[in-house]
């Protein structure tokens, strides 16, 4: 493991210092705009998804050089996402790893638009990007995989679900559903889009997919687990949000313990779908193991 870790350090070291080359250059862009978008981009963050593109390339024996895009759209995705997500309309929370959230740094338009450029950005990366463009078929079934995750047949039609749930009983299912949407898709993806760029076997593409949708459950369940169990210095957001604004979550809908339970559950159902896959494996295996054991 002590190895695995340094695998880890070096690839959120790389991921940090590429980021900032894929923001908008200052004479292409409004300063507002480039700035809101640079600081949700840059404001740290676990970069879980990035970190999970480089571990699912390393089971596909795919160098980190060709991944950089596709790991940095997808935290693009991810850092729209959250901004949106913080807005009043939404959760309206004025903390984001421990700054204020986008909209109070800057203003609520400034978010929302610094949000739709990031989005529009991700796409851009992966149309433009070197490696992508080598294998075309590819390159778009990729770009078709981002757009269902994000869009609303993923993370949007699971925030609107979200949303909807908002004062309601709803059931563990329902709940997973959402979370699925919401929080799963976008993860799923991220495992999802090396193997589309490898080729792999359809077995072990069907395995990645399906171990990122697990993960990204996991991930989810934890969260809410966070917001009840986390402390906001720690976590660099409000604590007990989801219980405040009564939105259903699964500490609200099965309780602590089981809601550890179904955690760890959903972890050794992802770690089950590994067994597919030849490749190196022990990054996915931290990663996932990570999702449900962190603090923030
Ligand atoms: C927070 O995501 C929102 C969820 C989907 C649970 P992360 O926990 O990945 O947030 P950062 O990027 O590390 O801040
Ligand atoms: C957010 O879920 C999921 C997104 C698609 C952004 P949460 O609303 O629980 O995320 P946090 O707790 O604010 O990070
Ligand atoms: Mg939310
Ligand atoms: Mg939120
Ligand atoms: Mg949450």
């Amino acid at each position: 493991m002590p190895e695995i870790k340094a695998i880890i350090s070096a690839w959120q070291n790389r991921f940090e210092s590429i980021l900032p080359g894929y923001l908008p250059e200052p004479e292409q862009t409004p300063r507002l705009l480039r700035e809101a978008m640079h600081y949700s981009a840059t404001a740290g963050g676990k970069r879980i998804r990035p970190l999970l593109v480089y571990a699912s390339g390393r089971s596909l024996n795919l160098g980190e050089e060709a991944l950089d895009g596709i790991a940095v759209a997808i935290e693009f995705i991810h850092s729209y996402s959250l901004i949106h997500d913080d807005l009043p309309s939404m959760d309206d929370d004025d903390l984001r790893r421990g700054q204020p959230s986008c909209h109070r740094q800057f203003d609520e338009a400034t978010a929302i638009l610094a949000g739709d450029a990031l989005q529009a950005l991700a796409f851009r990366i992966l149309a433009a990007d070197q490696a992508l463009a080598a294998y075309p078929s590819r390159q778009v079934d990729i770009i078709l995989g981002l757009a269902s995750a994000c869009g609303a047949k993923g993370m949007a039609g699971g925030q609107v679900l979200d949303l909807e749930s908002t004062g309601k009983h709803i059931s563990q299912t329902e709940l997973e559903n959402i979370h699925a949407f919401k929080t799963g898709a976008l993860i799923q993806i991220s495992t999802r889009a090396p193997a589309i760029l490898a080729a792999a076997a359809s077995n072990q593409h069907d395995a990645l997919s399906r171990f990122g949708k697990l993960t990204g459950l996991a991930f989810q369940v934890f969260d809410d687990l966070l917001d009840v169990t986390g402390n906001s210095a720690t976590t660099g957001k409000p604590s007990q949000a989801d219980a405040a604004r009564s939105k259903p979550a699964f500490p609200s809908v099965i309780g602590l313990e089981k809601s550890y339970a179904r955690a760890y559950e959903l972890r050794d159902l992802a770690l089950q779908e590994l067994q597919h896959i030849p490749g190196n494996t022990d990054a996915l295996e931290w990663l996932v193991a990570y999702a449900v054991d962190r603090e923030c």
